[in-house]
């Protein structure tokens, strides 16, 4: 502060300014503020007066005078007068945070208000003692950030890459409770501290959640044939991660040993992970049956799938409604890699609630064709008029007899409903183009595929 500039400034008061005769009014020449400045910064607080005239200009913080003209009326060295009469305060601290009032001595006295807020970025820190977390599942975790800062900072919570176990994007608050905690709501839990001042800090969690393996393979049977190139699946998710057993035949496969045709082929994929079994080049050996059995410290879990050259299940696909009273088309669609030979047809009529008719066994021969999906069709004649009939359909291929259909209900039109020439004479309903289109469908070789492809063969 400089004293002689404050000596000058009193004497004014005292003899000079009370002289002159004030005609024009007193008035603020600079608007109120609202300020939020950081700690350690300086701040000046702007107030100058038009037409003072012989009154003084004072500084009062909430009920403290603190300057009165350019004379600084309190201890506190940071404080100055700049200028008529601008308040400085420099290297901020908490305690400067307040109300300010410029005042002009007339009467009554005009004031103006002025608000600093002293702002600090914030800080984050984890409560707890460790950053890792590791429990079971379907515990209840707690988890506590604490932050500074001014203002108080607000906490938001998110998960890194992932959605919060709810499925919400964000929690908030400085308590994370997560409950009922499954397999996959592990992983890092950020805690961010934010109160618009400088950068958000941020902290963090490892939550590690223990769990015995869980196998998400849904396949049984895989459909195949010789030469063929498979991966017999085994996706599994675990905490701690599991060994991982292969049987074949009910026989340890060893891993560490594995045939020239067969390799492990594990592939990651976030807290999934597939330990394929792959084969090159299957042969009549690798058929059979297959379990995979992944096991840690929480616990085992066992797959089965069967490797088969059999042809699958037939899936008849035909309209429960026949359009003609004798006749009637019975369309269906296998999967077999090794092609079918021949079909196995059953057909039965139902005469009442009670009673139904022998078996009549018929034997199709397979239509020949590539790919290891097969349509084909089928026309059955010498049908009664609006009779129901019910049929069992199993398809034959070189490795012997694949499962049954299930058993499929049809029924005849009213008497006199014929077919036209042409429907007669070619009984196959689909043409060769569509089979073909739907034969170059068929990279993997399951029963799966047939249900996805399903739909298109019936639009
Ligand atoms: C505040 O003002 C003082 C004195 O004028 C100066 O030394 C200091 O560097 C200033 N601080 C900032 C953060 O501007
Ligand atoms: C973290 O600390 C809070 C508060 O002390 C406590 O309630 C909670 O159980 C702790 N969580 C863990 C995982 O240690
Ligand atoms: C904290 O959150 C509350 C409620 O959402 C909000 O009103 C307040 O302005 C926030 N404070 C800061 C510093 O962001
Ligand atoms: C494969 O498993 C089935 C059902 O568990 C069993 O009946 C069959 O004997 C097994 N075959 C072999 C070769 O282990
Ligand atoms: C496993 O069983 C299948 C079906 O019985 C058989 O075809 C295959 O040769 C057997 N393989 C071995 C290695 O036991
Ligand atoms: C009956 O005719 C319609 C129209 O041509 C055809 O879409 C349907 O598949 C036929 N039903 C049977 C069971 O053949
Ligand atoms: C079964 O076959 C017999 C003899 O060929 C025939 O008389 C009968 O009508 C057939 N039944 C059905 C349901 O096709
Ligand atoms: C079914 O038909 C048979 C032979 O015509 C008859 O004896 C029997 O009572 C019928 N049953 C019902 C439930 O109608």
């Amino acid at each position: 502060m400089d004293l002689t500039v404050s000596f000058k400034t009193l004497l004014c008061i005292l003899y000079c300014c009370s002289c002159f005769v004030t005609t024009l009014a007193q008035e603020f020449d600079s608007e109120s503020q609202d300020l939020r400045v950081m700690r350690g910064h300086n701040v000046t607080i702007n107030c100058r007066v038009r037409n003072l005239g012989a009154y003084n200009v004072f500084w009062l913080k909430d009920t403290t005078v603190l300057s009165l003209n350019h004379l600084i009326m309190t201890s506190n060295a940071r404080f100055s007068i700049i200028g008529r009469y601008n308040l400085q305060i420099i290297n901020l601290q908490d305690e400067d945070e307040g109300k300010y009032q410029c005042q002009i001595s007339v009467s009554p006295a005009k004031v103006q208000f002025n608000y600093l807020m002293v702002t600090v970025p914030p800080a984050v820190k984890i409560v707890n003692k460790s950053r890792n977390v590791e429990v079971t599942l379907h515990d209840t975790v707690h988890l506590q950030c604490s932050a500074t800062g001014r203002p108080q900072p607000n906490i938001t919570w998110v998960r890194q890459d992932k959605k919060m176990p709810n499925g919400e994007d964000y929690a908030y608050g400085d308590k994370l409770t997560l409950t009922d905690l499954q397999y996959n709501h592990g992983g890092m839990y950020k805690c961010i501290a934010s109160n618009d001042v400088g950068e958000d800090a941020e902290d963090f969690f490892r939550v590690k959640i223990y769990y015995p393996p869980i196998i998400h393979t849904a396949e049984t049977v895989i459909i195949t044939g010789p030469n063929e190139e498979i991966s017999i699946p085994c996706v599994v998710s675990a905490q701690p991660a599991p060994k991982i057993e292969w049987r074949h035949n009910g026989t340890k496969v060893s891993l560490r040993n594995l045939p020239q045709n067969k390799e492990l082929k594990v592939l990651e994929d976030g807290f999934k992970t597939d330990y394929s079994l792959y084969i090159k080049g299957v042969t009549d050996m690798d058929f059979g049956n297959y379990s995979c059995m992944a096991k840690n410290i929480k616990g085992k879990t066992v797959h089965n799938l069967v490797l088969t050259p059999l042809p699958s299940k037939v899936e008849i696909v035909s309209d429960i409604e026949g359009n003609y009273s004798s006749v009637y088309d019975l369309k269906w669609m296998v999967v077999s890699v090794v092609r079918p030979s021949n079909y196995r047809l059953l057909i039965r009529s139902i005469i009442n609630e009670t009673l139904t008719s022998e078996w009549n066994q018929t034997d199709i021969p397979a239509e020949p064709d590539t790919g290891s999906i097969h349509a084909q069709s089928y026309t059955i004649r010498d049908l009664q008029p609006e009779t129901m009939y019910e049929v069992i359909l199993q398809a034959h291929n070189s490795y012997g007899w694949g499962e049954s259909s299930d058993l499929f209900m049809f029924e005849t039109n009213k008497a006199g409903f014929t077919p036209p020439t042409p429907t007669v004479r070619n009984p196959h309903i689909h043409s060769r183009d569509d089979s073909n289109a739907a034969m170059k469908l068929t990279a993997a070789h399951s029963l799966f595929l047939l249900s996805f492809l399903l739909p298109l063969f019936l639009s």
